[in-house]
């Protein structure tokens, strides 16, 4: 057994025999003396072997990279003038004693600090190579360490910890379902759970009255740097509080989080309506580190000429705004350009703009291509309204408001991003008032949230004009992620039956999908509500990762596929026979 990990050892261990156990991180050869810097999860010492004992310097010598070795030496302190201060064990070194290689290595396929120029793939298909990078590892600790964290908050504050099926029907969270098919049950599938809501209901029924579990989740949607097909959520559900209540336990719990791993006060989270949210950041996860807002102009470009802009100022589903950049004057041409690319992505025509020059020599101050479209009073007038000063550029997107929306709330956060005009380090907040339903896009409604969320009217009131009806739900985000959200449920049939209705979801169709949900809200269910944390999203923040992809151990590519594994793959044609399956082969 090892006395002490490689990482451990200082100046106090000076003296002391020490039986290391690890990866050769590196070996050197330094006329004549054989340097070994042996790795393990605690970090990398030096260790020097030296020709008088000649049998462990001979192994030493016939060593490589990723070796496993096992090692006997004392801990001396480094020679004065070669202390390496960047080293956590940079004071002391081992002089190596025994050795024996408990077993060799291959050349690995990369070398661990030069992981940046192979590719992710790579990494990706030898990532137990990978997630031996000091980097990665701490990431997954810390991983460990928040669950950790979460789940005695959790245990302390009542909640019980129980799991939900695997194997299970459709849950509609909104994206493409994972498929098992049923051996025993011809023809038929299981779904993977797109999130344990429908089990934490009824487990609210069942009155354990507070729920939390770290539940795998199943979604085949397309991935982004912030999703994984498979992922990791903190799922709580509670009987008998209010909104306000469920925000509360949870918000204090992530407050608790962050001062204890990261000592960071997060303070109090503000609370903005959702139609605020996309008013001012035309997002409903707003980016609060970055100061810029859209301000709408519709009513000061009306009546002008330009049609680019009066013809969406005028439509009742259009909108005409602008977001005005501190200090945007000194943009190039060619920043602005590549701007104009970047908003054309989410659907935007243009990207009209106006440099603020000198105002005190009015529309002459101006540079722009659309002040001679606007006429000077209109473009001064504009100026007033969103507040700029000299030294500033104004955007504009006119559009439909859902593509206005996207192409300026993605081109504040690129802007900002950019110009670095990050005034704190962490923002969060909670997204409120959400709407029940939203446009589905084919003349129908669909549930902004989940079908099992409770609106914030009657039954009645809810059937005969769904359009602008508010939901109990909420959202956790920070700095512009999604972190979590919830609800309060429905826990009444007949609520439960109206949204069907709106949703057009038929009673014959609700029996199929739901009739157990349905049946249990028959036998006393609870007024209940609840939140998920994506865990991984979590990870990702506190960690100041990139992608979601750097705090899971074992993630998918952007195409779903684990390289790792090469999963998914073909099954045998038994294995198909047994599951009455035939493949049919895309043409
Ligand atoms: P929702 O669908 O908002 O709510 O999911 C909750 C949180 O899970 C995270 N998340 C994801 N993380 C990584 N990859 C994904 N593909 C992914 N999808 C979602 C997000 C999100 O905020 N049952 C409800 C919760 C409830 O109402 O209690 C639900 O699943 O951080
Ligand atoms: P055009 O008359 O089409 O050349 O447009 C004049 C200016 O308006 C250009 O700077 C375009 O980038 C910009 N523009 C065009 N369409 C839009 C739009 N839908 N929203 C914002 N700006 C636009």
């Amino acid at each position: 057994m090892r006395s002490h990990y490689c990482g451990d050892l200082r100046k106090e261990h000076i003296g002391q025999d020490i039986t290391l156990m690890g990866w050769v991180h590196r070996r050197r050869d330094h006329g004549g003396v054989i340097f070994l810097d042996v790795r393990d999860r605690e970090g990398i010492t030096q260790v020097v072997f030296d020709p008088d004992r000649d049998e462990s310097f001979k192994l030493a010598d016939s060593v490589r990279n990723e070796y496993v070795i096992e090692l006997r030496g004392s801990v001396r302190a480094r020679p004065a003038g070669t202390e390496n201060k960047d080293m956590p064990t940079g004071d002391i070194e081992v002089l190596g004693k025994e050795l024996r290689i408990l077993n060799k290595s291959d050349t690995p396929p990369f070398q661990l600090d030069e992981h940046q120029q192979v590719g992710e793939d790579v990494r990706l298909r030898n990532r137990f190579i990978d997630l031996r990078r000091p980097e990665i590892q701490r990431k997954l600790r810390f991983r460990s360490q928040i669950t950790h964290y979460i789940r005695n908050y959790l245990e302390n504050n009542g909640f019980i910890d129980i799991e939900t099926p695997i194997l299970t029907r459709a849950t509609p969270e909104g994206a493409r379902d994972y498929l098992v098919p049923s051996r025993t049950h011809e023809g038929h599938f299981f779904a993977l759970p797109q999130s344990p809501q429908l089990f934490k209901q009824l487990l609210m029924v069942s009155g354990f009255d507070r729920y939390y579990q770290i539940a795998k989740c199943f979604r085949d949607e397309d991935l982004r740097a912030d999703r994984q097909p498979e992922f990791t959520q903190i799922d709580i559900e509670t009987s008998f509080l209010s909104e306000d209540e469920i925000i509360s336990i949870t918000e204090t719990m992530i407050r608790g989080l962050f001062s204890e791993l990261l000592n960071v006060d997060l303070g109090e989270f503000p609370h903005m309506p959702y139609s605020e949210a996309m008013q001012r950041y035309g997002s409903d996860k707003p980016d609060l580190r970055f100061p810029m807002e859209l301000v709408d102009v519709a009513d000061l470009v009306a009546a002008v000429d330009f049609k680019v802009f009066a013809a969406p100022a005028q439509d009742p589903n259009g909108r005409v705004a602008a977001l005005s950049v501190p200090g945007g004057a000194e943009l190039t041409r060619k920043q602005i350009d590549d701007y104009t690319k970047f908003v054309s992505i989410y659907g935007a025509k243009g990207l009209a703009w106006i440099k603020v020059n000198d105002l005190a020599q009015g529309a002459e101050g101006l540079q722009s291509p659309i002040v001679k479209f606007l006429g000077e009073d209109v473009a001064l007038k504009i100026m007033e309204r969103v507040g700029a000063k000299n030294g500033d550029l104004v955007f504009f997107g006119a559009d439909k408001a859902k593509i206005v929306n996207e192409a300026l709330g993605a081109l504040r956060l690129k802007v900002g991003e950019d110009l670095k005009m990050h005034q704190c380090e962490w923002a969060p907040l909670w997204v409120v008032d959400f709407p029940m339903f939203e446009d589905d896009g084919k003349g129908g409604l669909t549930a902004l949230h989940h079908p099992f969320t409770s609106p914030n009217c009657s039954p009645a009131e809810l059937i005969a004009h769904p359009e602008g009806k508010l939901s109990r739900a909420y959202d956790m985000v920070l700095n512009g992620t999604e972190l979590g959200g919830g609800s309060v449920r429905i826990h009444d049939q007949e609520m439960q039956r109206a949204v069907f209705k709106v949703l057009g979801i038929t009673d014959e169709e609700a029996e199929e999908k739901f009739g157990f949900l349905l049946n249990a809200l028959r036998y006393g269910a609870p007024p209940h509500g609840g939140l998920a944390f994506g865990l991984d999203r979590l990870v990702m923040l506190m960690t100041g990762s990139s992608s979601i992809r750097e705090v899971i151990a074992f993630p998918k590519t952007q195409s779903a596929a684990c390289l790792l594994t090469d999963a998914p793959g073909e099954v045998s044609a038994a294995q198909l026979r047994e599951l009455n399956i035939k493949v049919r082969k895309a043409p």
